[in-house]
């Protein structure tokens, strides 16, 4: 539910990183499946890094060819030649929020398939996963899941694509029978054939206790709450710091907000270690990018006037550039 998924359509497991490998190169089968000819993966050209260096590798493995585009420009840049493309719901540095329902139709009409990193969404907006009809999805839980350091992240194989989901990494516990040890493989049913290898079940029970936290609550009303928060941490950001000392890159429009805040600041670097030092702890985004994120669940709005007070504060201390 906390993706719009209906039971059955995700595993979870491994590293983000590790399921962008077998998502982009199961997308490249799916879709070769579906007709020839398609040699192109289009990466989100603003993309966290892992997924393009993974993207990059996946498309020497597969003979594709990896086209950089800003999301905004993906519907001009599909074509016949498009096997999959692969975007993020929210931009990690900015906030930006993409427009995942039409750029999953247009990936669609043209005949491609939708790969989505959720890392930055998930937990924090509704995303609608089966509404929208994204093909693959991926993302971690370590961040508005609240899993902790390292929790596993997940796969999503849209319950249409299973039965083809051909993955690149098929280890012995994706086998239909992981404990029959015969030498053929044979995919296990539905999305545990997105499985590799053995679970690290520590950070699997403590996942399931974060996640025990969300029975109950609304999606809707975590994304009202993250908007509150960004709304009034941008206020008070106005009110609290010098004019001219940081701008904000996020989005102001909701409909293109995820649930973080990035400032650009000219002493960022200094500035987030202070901030660190003084318990407001953001991200730095080099060079000059204050990142602040916005978990609904436990940040509260005194925690966002304190991280725009403290931020000022700092930012006497350390002159302008
Ligand atoms: C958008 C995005 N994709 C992928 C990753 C990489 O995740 P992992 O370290 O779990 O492989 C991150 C990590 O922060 C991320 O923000």
């Amino acid at each position: 539910p906390l993706v719009g998924a209906a039971a059955g359509q995700i595993v979870v497991g491994d590293s983000t990183s590790v399921n962008v490998f077998k998502a982009v190169v199961a997308a490249t089968r799916l879709a070769a499946l579906a007709g020839g000819g398609r040699d192109e993966i289009l990466v989100d050209a603003t993309t966290f890094p892992t997924d393009g260096y993974i993207a990059a590798s996946a498309a020497r493995l597969t003979g594709h060819r990896i086209v950089p585009v800003d999301p905004a420009d993906v519907p001009a840049a599909l074509g016949d030649r498009t096997a999959a493309v692969l975007l993020n719901q929210v931009d990690f540095r900015t906030g930006r929020l993409h427009d995942l329902p039409a750029l999953t139709a247009a990936v669609h009409a043209a005949g491609a398939i939708a790969v989505w990193d959720l890392c930055h969404s998930a937990g924090a907006l509704p995303v609608g996963l089966d509404e929208h009809g994204v093909d693959l999805a991926v993302g971690c839980t370590y961040k508005y899941l609240n899993g902790g350091p390292g929790s596993p992240a997940y796969l999503y194989v849209a319950e249409r694509h299973q039965a083809a989901f051909d993955s690149p990494l098929p280890g012995w516990n994706s086998h239909a029978d992981p404990f029959g040890m015969t030498p053929d493989y044979t995919p296990a049913d539905g999305s545990v054939r997105g499985r590799v290898g053995t679970p690290d079940i520590v950070s699997m029970l403590t996942l399931e206790a974060a996640l025990d936290v969300w029975d109950g609550v609304s999606v809707d009303a975590v994304r009202a709450k993250s908007l509150a928060l960004t709304d009034f941490f941008l206020e008070c950001v106005e009110a609290y710091v010098p004019v001219g000392r940081v701008t904000s890159v996020t989005p102001v429009a909701h409909a293109e907000r995820g649930s973080q805040v990035a400032l650009r600041c000219d002493e960022a670097e200094p500035v987030m270690s202070r901030l660190i030092e003084r318990g407001v702890v953001g991200d730095l985004r080099r060079p000059d990018v204050l990142r602040f994120g916005f978990t609904p669940l436990y940040v509260g709005f005194a925690d966002a006037e304190r991280a725009a007070r403290v931020l000022a504060e700092v930012l006497e201390e350390i002159p302008a550039d």
